[in-house]
């Protein structure tokens, strides 16, 4: 075989970077092997995001290094683009980098080795275009193509696509509608990820808690059924679970917060905003009262829970007030972690085409006064912990020597001093000091 050696980038969410290992899985599978870096790779993968604008030029500013380097060694690289912007702009993709051979949407990735070995066989070949919304198709073949894995923590995506059409979205174009993967496949592939060494699993979904998949008998299943059912299995000592939408929080969900042990304490719950017009005109089917709502249940079931959350900042229309709004809110919540963003116009969805688009400059100066709320909120979080014990679930060796790094119950990267043989080893760890990113601590 003429081209051996495959290099995967993976741009944006966790959902990418599972379906890029899932790429690794089939190649690896079809006697591929991976290369270190990209320039001695014979074939590379972009698997792009189109969350926001930036990530998308970032591609084509990637795609013209790789056309450099080929020109410099003029060696034949294979080039494919998978997932989200591959989805919605095969044609730019193409305009702007006719060296591309491939166009891979997130619902084909597993599609991967067939579609290199294709271009392998033929280079004369057409460029590949393959964009169909095969979602079951994908799971089906990445399920029977899984490898084993070697990370103490690791992604399962139990859930993709999206029904709710919030305005500034683009994930119903890239990712079609909503798809439960089946109770049994979940459950098989995480036994076998824990039978691997891995000790936490993070489920991924973009609306992963109106999760509803099917079991043997027909019978549907929650999120929280789900993850009582996955708490069963020996050895697995910690879940998670992403994202979350306020509109699908229940008692069952805050039920399974209080009563499943190795269930993270901590939920990502994205507001966007705490103005109730901004929430309709984006809508997301909450109010911030509702939302309100969803901490207090949650926080009377686990009062120690933490929560993080995404923000959009100048969504359009969004006057002073609005704004004042979100910051009233999250300083109602009090957050663990925030992620926050400018608005970013997406071609095709409904918010691009919204009268009263705010200008860069407020966006920006909005986003620095909501960043640094949201920075104290986390620094003032992390703080609190200072002196008292987290339990660390130990997952690498750190930078120093006899050092090695973990995560808290509260996803907090903790380091302490102690044999690597911890790595996989969940702990109490006493902080003893406190970074706004991280955290140091010794083992009780
Ligand atoms: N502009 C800015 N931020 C966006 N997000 C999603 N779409 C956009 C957009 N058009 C943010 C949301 C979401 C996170 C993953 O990205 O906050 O929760
Ligand atoms: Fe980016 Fe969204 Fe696609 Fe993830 S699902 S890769 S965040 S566009």
């Amino acid at each position: 075989m003429a081209f051996m050696r495959f290099f995967i980038k993976s741009y944006g969410c966790q959902m990418n970077l599972y379906d890029s290992r899932r790429m690794a899985d089939a190649l690896a599978c079809a006697g591929y092997e991976t290369s270190a870096d990209l320039e001695n790779a014979d074939v590379v993968i972009l698997n792009t995001c189109s969350i926001r604008d930036r990530v998308d030029e970032k591609v084509f500013s990637d795609l013209g290094r790789l056309r450099v380097i080929m020109e410099k060694s003029s060696k034949d690289i294979l080039i494919v683009v998978a997932g989200c912007m591959a989805q919605l702009r095969s044609k730019d993709i193409l305009r702007r980098a006719p060296q591309v051979n491939a166009i891979l949407g997130p619902q084909n990735i597993h599609k991967i080795a067939v579609v290199i070995d294709d271009l392998i066989k033929n280079r004369a070949m057409d460029i590949i275009v393959t964009m169909s919304m095969d979602t079951g198709g994908k799971f089906q073949s990445l399920f029977a193509n899984a490898c084993g894995r070697e990370s103490v923590s690791e992604y399962l995506t139990i859930q993709e696509g999206c029904n709710n059409c919030c305005t500034y979205c683009i994930v119903p174009f890239t990712r079609g509608r909503e798809f439960s993967r089946s109770v049994s496949d979940i459950l098989e592939e995480a036994r076998n990820l824990v039978a691997s060494g891995v000790r936490e699993i993070m489920l991924l979904g973009q609306n992963v808690n109106s999760y509803s998949g099917g079991n043997f008998d027909k019978q549907k299943f929650s999120l929280a059924h789900l993850l009582f059912e996955l708490a069963n299995i020996n050895g697995l000592k910690r879940l998670r679970y992403i994202t979350s939408h306020p509109k699908y929080v229940d008692q069952d969900i805050a039920r399974a917060h209080r009563e499943i042990e190795i269930l993270a304490p901590s939920l990502h719950l994205p507001a966007q905003s705490g103005s109730n017009s901004i929430l309709k005109e984006m809508n997301r089917g909450y109010t911030q009262d509702e939302y309100l709502r969803c901490i207090d249940l949650l926080r009377s079931y686990r009062p120690d829970i933490a929560f993080s959350s995404d923000f959009i900042v100048g969504f359009p229309g969004e006057t002073d007030w609005d704004f004042e709004q979100t910051l009233k809110l999250a300083k109602k919540v009090r957050y663990a972690q925030a992620y926050s963003f400018k608005f970013s116009p997406r071609p095709g969805t409904a918010a691009a085409q919204m009268d009263n688009q705010i200008p860069e400059k407020i966006k920006s100066e909005r986003l620095l006064i909501l960043q640094k709320l949201l920075n104290d909120q986390q620094t003032e979080f992390n703080k609190s912990f200072e002196g008292s014990q987290l339990n660390v679930l130990f997952t690498k060796e750190g930078k120093h020597k006899k050092q090695i790094v973990g995560r808290s119950e509260y996803s907090q990267s903790v380091s302490v001093y102690a044999n690597t043989t911890f790595v996989g080893d969940m702990a109490r760890v006493r902080i003893t000091e406190v970074a706004s990113h991280s955290l140091v601590g010794m083992l009780e």
